[in-house]
């Protein structure tokens, strides 16, 4: 499959699309992170010019965060931060078959968080674009919040 498929094929699924429901960072739900970080993979890997594996690239990258739960609810598993790779990690395993690069990316996209070191182009890839992605995420939520702070004061009584 190319990367294309594959991207295709994991976006329009079903249970991937359950991420919509889950809050990541701001306003990103899980769906919106997956994909921006994994279009942000692919930017990073051009602009670098490196030769990566395509297709491991778009799978592991869409599957990093693919815990299916939300992490704000109060009943999520605890210490998400450490655990959730390996959540995502087993359960993209289940539903769409990962080979052992794929698998190893997922397991290691929190590092430092974690013990599991990225050791291939792509795991690194998927770590830098994970983090990239998210402070961006979190600042725009903060960055909105503000702005209706502001307009809540300046608001007539
Ligand atoms: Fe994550
Ligand atoms: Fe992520």
């Amino acid at each position: 499959m190319t990367e294309t498929e594959n991207f295709n094929k994991i976006v329009q699924d079903k249970k991937f699309q359950t991420g919509k429901n889950f809050v990541q960072h701001g306003d990103f739900s899980v769906y919106d992170h997956s994909i921006y970080v994994c279009e942000t993979c692919f930017k990073m890997s051009k602009k670098l010019h490196l030769k990566v594996d395509k297709e491991s690239l778009a799978k592991g990258a869409l599957l990093h965060d693919y815990f299916l739960y939300d992490w704000h609810k109060k009943d999520h598993p605890r210490f998400h931060s450490f655990r959730h790779a390996g959540f995502a990690a087993e359960n993209a395993k289940r539903d769409f078959g990962l080979n052992s690069k794929e698998e190893k990316m997922i397991r290691a996209h929190m590092f430092p968080l974690g013990l599991k070191v990225p050791t291939s182009k792509e795991a690194i890839l998927l770590c830098i674009a994970d983090k990239y992605c998210a402070t961006r995420e979190t600042l725009k939520g903060k960055r909105k919040h503000l702005k209706n702070l502001i307009k809540f004061r300046k608001a007539p009584e």
